[in-house]
């Protein structure tokens, strides 16, 4: 079906590229002339009419978009404003509301703007001036980004009901975990959560069993709960580096959980390699102060059928050389291609 083809190649792009700006498209003069239900300063490409592009304009409002259009660019402009009624032909047809790179604060989003879209699938806002999340009541949103802001806030119950969200982008924002707790709670669908360079003093609460992958470098925390990945059993991809871990942050066991296959500790103020699970695959410790190498934290076992499946370790940046690995070690790592001492 040729008019969906936009949306679906963005999808193809974001999937293999992972930027932020992914929701790439063909220009729209590509598709001919503008048809005439279209914001005058925007285009509508005739043959995919569903589309409204006002992306990289100068443009320093939001025009009033026409029934019809579901997918709508607006990225890199000077908006500083949502004014009242823009949308009011669009509540429940919106489906993808591009906002990055603009100068949007919250005091400018006027109610009944954002507010009423019940029917999109994708609201990327990153980029702008938010200190508090703008979430639309859209039960069918499987999208949200709003990186690059100055997110303090996130409002509480904001996210409830939406089992179709699948990734939270709020990298690069001031959230602290108290104004995160609860937010992501059964969202069944989640698998990933990105709060890259926030305020994090411990994970959020009430993460959903579905999640798959949280980066959280760059935060100040110091500790992990006993309980917290046993509540995460799907957990594969956990990134914590520079933060402020010390062993008396760790509870014993608490990462030896067999979903991991990547544990991110680098850059924290560990002094003992942790416990980890033999299915782990990455683990990433440089520059903390580790000056013993704990075999036992990694095989408790060795044997023809116990052993680490650990192909990638590394350890630079500690106070530890080659000559600390233990002599027994080869059983447990043999599958180690890759250990870093310097
Ligand atoms: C909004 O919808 C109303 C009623 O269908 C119509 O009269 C009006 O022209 C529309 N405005 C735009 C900008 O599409
Ligand atoms: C969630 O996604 C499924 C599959 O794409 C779809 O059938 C369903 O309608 C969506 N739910 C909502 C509330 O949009
Ligand atoms: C990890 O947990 C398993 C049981 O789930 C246990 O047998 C094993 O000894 C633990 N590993 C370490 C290194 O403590
Ligand atoms: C691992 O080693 C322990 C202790 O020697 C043993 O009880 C267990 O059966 C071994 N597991 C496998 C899969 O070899
Ligand atoms: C580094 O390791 C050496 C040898 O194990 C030890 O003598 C020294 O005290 C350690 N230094 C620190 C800062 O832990």
């Amino acid at each position: 079906m040729f008019p969906l083809r936009v949306p679906i190649f963005a999808v193809l792009v974001s999937l293999t590229v992972g930027q932020y700006d992914d929701y790439d498209y063909q220009p729209a003069s590509q598709y001919g002339p503008s048809s005439a239900n279209c914001a005058q300063e925007c285009e509508c490409p005739i043959n995919f009419p569903t589309a409204m592009y006002c992306d990289s304009r100068n443009l320093k409002f939001v025009p009033i978009v026409p029934s019809g259009i579901k997918y709508l660019y607006l990225q890199n402009n000077l908006i500083e404003e949502i004014k009242a009624g823009v949308f009011d032909n669009v509540t429940a047809e919106l489906r993808w509301l591009v906002l990055d790179h603009n100068q949007i604060t919250n005091e400018k989003v006027a109610k009944g703007t954002i507010d009423k879209l019940t029917g999109l699938h994708k609201i990327l806002f990153s980029f702008n001036k938010l200190t508090e999340a703008v979430i639309p009541p859209s039960k069918s949103l499987d999208e949200l980004k709003m990186m690059n802001n100055q997110l303090s806030k996130f409002p509480a119950g904001s996210l409830a009901g939406m089992q179709n969200l699948t990734s939270v982008h709020l990298q690069n924002n001031e959230l602290t975990s108290k104004a995160l707790n609860g937010v992501f709670k059964g969202l069944n669908k989640l698998v990933a959560i990105d709060l890259t360079n926030n305020k994090l003093k411990k994970l959020p609460s009430g993460m959903p069993s579905s999640l798959e992958t949280f980066y959280g470098d760059h935060n100040d925390i110091s500790s992990i709960a006993a309980g917290d990945l046993k509540e995460l059993p799907k957990l594969a991809y956990l990134r914590l580096a520079y933060n402020q871990m010390t062993d008396a942050g760790i509870p014993a066991g608490v990462f030896n959980v067999t979903s991991l296959i990547e544990l991110d500790l680098s850059y924290n103020k560990l002094q003992s390699i942790p416990e980890i699970n033999e299915q782990l695959e990455h683990l990433y410790l440089q520059v903390n102060e580790i000056n013993k190498f704990h075999l036992e934290n990694i095989c408790k076992f060795s044997g023809p059928l116990n052993y680490s499946r650990l192909k990638h370790l590394r350890l630079d940046g500690n106070n530890l050389t080659h000559a600390d690995l233990p002599h027994d070690s080869s059983n447990c790592l043999r599958q180690a291609s890759d250990i870093i001492f310097d």
